[in-house]
């Protein structure tokens, strides 16, 4: 019997990953079915992505596992019909794209860039930006994203500290936990990166209290979800000068409305939910060997804890 693959994304994904996947279940010797449609009882695996139209997984009957396209599962992960072992997305190419956008985003806020580019105004005002050794940025989760963030910013010198749930021993990081390493973390912190998931423990993470606990001035860039923010609360502290300016890729809301505030607000830089996306080429490498290992009996790679959510 071949084992039955539903590819359950955006169909405009599907002419990228079919060829792929087929080439990378055939080398790992797999009879397969690989399909958009196949009826729910005789699948074995779902390739899923939230925009994939599958919400409902009981009539799925002899599913194994649910294998995301997504690294947030925040969608997935309390869905109580999904009975099965959920994999989470954790690709190279992801997560390389995520580390070039975060060391992106910190160098405009570090080189002070947007003054020499949008301030051309004839003022000669020759101070230079510090070193990345004088300057402290902070990542607010440590998982596959954020600890490759933070790698990255550690070789250019930055002093960075690490904040994560459990203890973690980074070579070159200030790793800090619990809600006492939150406020150590924060009160040193000129720019915060947050790369958390969305979960209830997580949902806003930078709020009145926390943004207060910053450096004055202090600049936030947020490429994990927008529930982490209080969205009030930093704008309250944008107005103020608490916060000097927030970059946002992620959003209560998506597309963020074309009234809200923070589309207009002068210290604030919208990007639409691009900071990384799942590439194809390793993606499809990635969720093959799980199908692989589900069909040798062996332990699935990326399993979400669906009591944590990520
Ligand atoms: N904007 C984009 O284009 C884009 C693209 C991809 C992903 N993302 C977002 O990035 C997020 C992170 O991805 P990832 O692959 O790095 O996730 P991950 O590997 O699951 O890492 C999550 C990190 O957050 C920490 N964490 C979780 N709950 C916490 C809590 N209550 N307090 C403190 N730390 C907590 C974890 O701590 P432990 O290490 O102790 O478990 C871990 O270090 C995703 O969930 C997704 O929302 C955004």
């Amino acid at each position: 019997m071949p084992v039955n693959i539903l590819f359950s994304a955006r169909p405009e994904l599907w002419p990228e990953y079919e060829p792929l996947m087929r080439q990378y279940l055939t080398d790992a010797g797999l009879d397969f079915h690989l399909a958009k449609d196949i009826p729910a009882d005789q699948v074995d695996y779902i390739v899923y992505a939230p925009n994939g139209g599958v919400q409902d997984f009981t009539p799925f009957s002899q599913l194994k596992a649910v294998l995301s396209l997504w690294a947030g599962v925040e969608k997935i992960s309390g869905n109580e019909t999904l009975t099965v072992p959920l994999a989470r997305m954790v690709d190279g190419g992801l997560t390389q794209g995520m580390t070039e956008w975060v060391v992106g985003h910190v160098l405009r806020y570090h080189l002070g860039m947007d003054r020499h580019i949008t301030q051309q105004d004839g003022t000669w005002t020759p101070d230079a930006p510090p070193l990345a050794s004088q300057r402290t940025v902070c990542i607010l989760g440590l998982g596959s994203l954020g600890e490759a963030a933070a790698l990255a910013l550690a070789a250019l010198n930055f002093h960075v500290i690490g904040w994560s749930r459990t203890a973690k021993n980074i070579v070159g990081i200030n790793c800090l936990h619990g809600q006492d390493g939150l406020r150590e973390a924060l009160s040193q912190a000129e720019i915060v990166v947050l790369l958390l998931p969305d979960t209830p423990a997580t949902e806003n993470t930078l709020n009145a209290d926390t943004l207060a606990l910053l450096p004055k001035g202090a600049q936030i860039i947020n490429p994990g979800r927008g529930p982490l923010i209080d969205d009030d609360a930093l704008l309250h502290a944008l107005n103020s000068g608490q916060i000097g300016h927030a970059t946002l890729d992620v959003f209560r809301i998506e597309p963020l409305p074309v009234n809200h505030p923070y589309w207009v607000h002068p210290n604030v830089t919208v990007t639409p939910h691009i900071a990384s996306e799942t590439r194809p080429f390793t993606a499809a490498q990635v969720i093959c060997e799980n199908i692989r290992r589900g069909e040798a009996g062996e332990p699935f790679l990326h399993l979400v804890d669906r009591d944590l959510g990520y």
